[in-house]
C-alpha cells in the first residue's frame, strides 16, 4: 500500500518517496554493469540501505539479473553468514518447498543440513554447521555454482559488512575473498557504517580484499535538493512550507537523512497546514521529551566524565581540536589525555563520530537535548 505520509522513516517504497541520489545510483549501476564491486560507506542512518534498495528498484526490471540483499548485522560467525547467504539465495530462487528442500540437500550434501519447518507458516528453513575452512569454502562454491546455473547476472548486496571482523574465525576475509573472486558473473555491493573497519578491509595493502572494490563514501543530500523534496511533498499534501523553513529543518538535523525524515514525518502528521519555524521548534521539543528516557539510559552506559565530554561536544556543535587547551579549559575537562581516552570510548560506543577532522554527536536529536537540558 502506498504510504500515507510521504516522509518514510523506515524502509524503501519507490522513487517517489526517495530524495535524489541520482549520481550515486548511476555510479553504482555503472560499476556493477561493468563488473566492478562497490563498497558503500557512511555514518549510520544516512541512507546506505535506502540507496541499495533504490539501486535494486532500478535494476529490478532487467529480466536477466538476480538481486540478493543480505543484512549480516545479526550474524556472529562465518557459519551464520553462510547460512544467511544460502537461505536468502535458495529462498528467493526456489519458491516451491519440495524443490527448496531438494536443492538444500544437494548443495550441502557433505555437511548434513538440518531442515526445519516454520510452525506457523509451514515454510521450510535450514541450518548448516560449518566446522572448518574447507566446509566454508565448499559451501560458498556450491552456492555460487548453483547461481551460475541460472545463467543470469547476479548482484549480491551485503549490508553491515564490517560485522565480519567480529567473527571468531581467523581467516574470514581470506575465505570470502578467495571464493568471491572465483564467482564469475557475480558482483557485490558491500556496505557498512564503520569507516575505519571497511577501509582496513578494502584499502589496506596485503589484506585479501585490498583494492578489490570501488570505494564510495555516501555524502549528505544537499541542502537545495532536500529543500526541494521537502517542499514538494508538503505541497502535495496541501501543506505549505517556505524554503527557509525547509532549510531550517535540514539544518536542525545536520542533513542527517533519518532525522530529517523523522522530523518531517511528524510535521506532516499534524493537522496544521502551514509549517512555520515555530511549529518546527515545538515539534522538535516534543520529540526530545518523548526520547528523554532513552537519553537518560545512555547516561548509564557512560562514566560521569564521558558524559561531561559528550555534553561539551553537544554545546560546541562540532569540535575540531578536542584535546586543545581552549576546549578543555572552557568545559573544565582536566587533561588532554583523559579527554582523549573518553573520546575514544565515545567513538567506540557510536555516541560521537568524526568527520573531516571534527567531532559530532551521532544522534542529532540527542545533541539538541544535551545542549538544552545539560549544563556546560
Ligand atoms: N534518499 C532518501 N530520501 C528519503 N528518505 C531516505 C533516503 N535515504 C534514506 N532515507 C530514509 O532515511 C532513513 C535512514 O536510511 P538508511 O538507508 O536506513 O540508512 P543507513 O543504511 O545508512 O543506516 C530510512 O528511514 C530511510 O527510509
Ligand atoms: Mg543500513
Amino acid at each position: 500500500m502506498k504510504p500515507q505520509n510521504p516522509f518514510l522513516v523506515s524502509g524503501y517504497y519507490s522513487p517517489e518517496f526517495f530524495c535524489n541520489r541520482k549520481k550515486e545510483t548511476g555510479r553504482i549501476i555503472n560499476a556493477l554493469e561493468n563488473g566492478r564491486n562497490v563498497t558503500l560507506f557512511s555514518i549510520r542512518r544516512l541512507g546506505k540501505t535506502g540507496l541499495i534498495d533504490h539501486v535494486f528498484y532500478n535494476l529490478k526490471s532487467s529480466k536477466n539479473t538476480h538481486l540478493f540483499y543480505i543484512d549480516i548485522l545479526p550474524t556472529t560467525n562465518l557459519s551464520s553468514l553462510i547460512n544467511s547467504f544460502a537461505s536468502t539465495v535458495l529462498g528467493t530462487m526456489e519458491s516451491k518447498p519440495e524443490k527448496f528442500i531438494k536443492r538444500v540437500s544437494e548443495i550441502f550434501s557433505g555437511i548434513r543440513p538440518v531442515i526445519s519447518f516454520d510452525p506457523l507458516t509451514g515454510a521450510p528453513a535450514f541450518q548448516v554447521k560449518i566446522e572448518s575452512d574447507e566446509d566454508a569454502g565448499q559451501s560458498l562454491q556450491k552456492i555460487f555454482a548453483y547461481l551460475r546455473k541460472s545463467r543470469k547476472r547476479i548482484i549480491i548486496a551485503i549490508d553491515e559488512f564490517q560485522q565480519i571482523v567480529n567473527y571468531p574465525e581467523k581467516n574470514v576475509e581470506a575465505i570470502l575473498r578467495a571464493n568471491i573472486q572465483k564467482a564469475t558473473g557475480v558482483n557485490f555491493i558491500f556496505s557498512g557504517s564503520r569507516k575505519h573497519i571497511l577501509l582496513s578491509i578494502f584499502s589496506q595493502y596485503g589484506k585479501p580484499f585490498y583494492q578489490s572494490t570501488e570505494m564510495m563514501q555516501l555524502e549528505r543530500i544537499s541542502l537545495e535538493d532536500y529543500g526541494r523534496f521537502i517542499i514538494s511533498k508538503f505541497r502535495k499534501g496541501k501543506k505549505n512550507i517556505s524554503s527557509s523553513s525547509a532549510e531550517y529543518i535540514s539544518q536542525l538535523c545536520r542533513l542527517h537523512t533519518y532525522y530529517v525524515q523523522f522530523l518531517c514525518n511528524r510535521l506532516y502528521s499534524l493537522k496544521d497546514n502551514v509549517i512555520t519555524n515555530k511549529l518546527i521548534d515545538i515539534t522538535l521539543e516534543s520529540i526530545l521529551k518523548e526520547n528523554e528516557p532513552v537519553y537518560i539510559s545512555y547516561r548509564n552506559l557512560l562514566t560521569e566524565y564521558q558524559w561531561r565530554v559528550l555534553t561539551a561536544v553537544a554545546h560546541e556543535g562540532n569540535v575540531k581540536l578536542i584535546t586543545s587547551k581552549e576546549f578543555i579549559i572552557k568545559y573544565r575537562l582536566g587533561t588532554p589525555s583523559s579527554v582523549h581516552t573518553a573520546v575514544k570510548s565515545l567513538l567506540n560506543k557510536e555516541m560521537i563520530y568524526k568527520e573531516q577532522g571534527e567531532y559530532f554527536i551521532y544522534d542529532v536529536f540527542f545533541e539538541h537535548w544535551l545542549k538544552k537540558y545539560m549544563n556546560r
